[in-house]
Order: structure tokens, then C-alpha cells, then sequence
């Protein structure tokens, strides 16, 4: 472990609305897998990496808010999929440009491959970079960019 992850305050992982519903959900666009199943998932990567994360779903707008807001103390890095607010939510975009911290946007399917509303995301601009259409792999691979991020 880098002196840069040991220091490193838990990573955020946020879920949106909806995504408390995984595995029941759409499964042929969004698996089988549970919330409860990505969390794990989650917190096995952030440990083999040498993080840490803290986990939090929800689907209203301002306590998703109310938590971005809190990762300004409390977080290293956001890694969030904001589910549909990803493409209405000006107040979530201004929230993690408020919050500084480094943000990686994720979709478990392929929202371009999806209906042209998904195309359009508020999320893009205030986040690093976008990783979309892995399922819930993506997860992971999100966190091996945040561990890069902050090891810089
Ligand atoms: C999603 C894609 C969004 O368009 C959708 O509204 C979701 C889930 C995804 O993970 O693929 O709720 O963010």
C-alpha cells in the first residue's frame, strides 16, 4: 500500500434511484446481482486495492445531496451511479463540483447504446472520466481508477 492510500479517507460509493432494486430490476439490463451483492463486491475490491469505501443508495435527490455534501470532509473520491438523476439533475452535478473531490461516473449497462435521453449526462461534466456497459464489473473497475487517482 502507497503512503497516498494509506492516508486516503474511505471512498464514496453512491447509488441512485432505483439501484436499491438490482437483481429484481430489468435483470436482462441490469443482472441478477443485488445492491447488497455490488456492495460486497465493492468493499472486496477496495480492500484488495487498499482502500476503503463507505456504500450509500438513495432515491431522493436531496439526500443523495446531503451526502455528496458530507464527502467533502468525509471522502477521498465519489464513485457514483446516479441512475436516472445522471441525466436531469443539475443540483446533483453542482453538488460534486461543490464537493471537490475526484468523481467517477458509472453505469452498469450501456446508456449509448440505450434510449437518446441516456446520452445526455450532468454527471460527465464534473467527473473524471465515465465507465459504462460492464455490469456491475464496472464497480471494480472504477475503483482501480480511484486507486490510481489517489495514489497520484
Ligand atoms: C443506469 C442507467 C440510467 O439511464 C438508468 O436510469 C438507471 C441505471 C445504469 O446503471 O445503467 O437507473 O445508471
Amino acid at each position: 500500500m502507497s503512503d497516498a492510500t494509506a492516508k486516503a479517507l474511505p471512498v464514496l460509493v453512491l447509488n441512485g434511484p432505483n439501484l436499491n432494486m438490482l437483481g429484481k430490476r430489468q435483470p436482462e439490463i441490469y443482472g441478477r446481482e443485488t445492491l447488497a451483492d455490488v456492495e460486497a463486491l465493492c468493499h472486496a475490491e477496495a480492500t484488495r486495492l487498499g482502500l476503503a469505501v463507505e456504500c450509500f443508495q438513495s432515491n431522493h435527490e436531496g439526500a443523495l445531496i446531503d451526502r455528496i455534501q458530507a464527502a467533502r470532509e468525509a471522502n477521498s473520491g465519489i464513485v457514483i451511479n446516479a441512475g436516472a438523476y445522471t441525466h436531469t439533475s443539475v443540483a446533483l452535478m453542482d453538488a460534486l463540483a461543490a464537493a471537490e473531490r475526484p468523481t467517477i461516473e458509472l453505469h452498469i449497462s450501456n446508456v449509448f447504446k440505450r434510449e437518446a435521453f441516456r446520452h445526455h449526462s450532468y454527471i460527465s461534466a464534473v467527473s473524471v472520466g465515465v465507465i459504462c456497459g460492464f455490469g456491475t464489473h464496472g464497480y471494480a473497475l472504477a475503483l482501480q481508477a480511484m486507486a490510481r487517482i489517489l495514489s497520484r
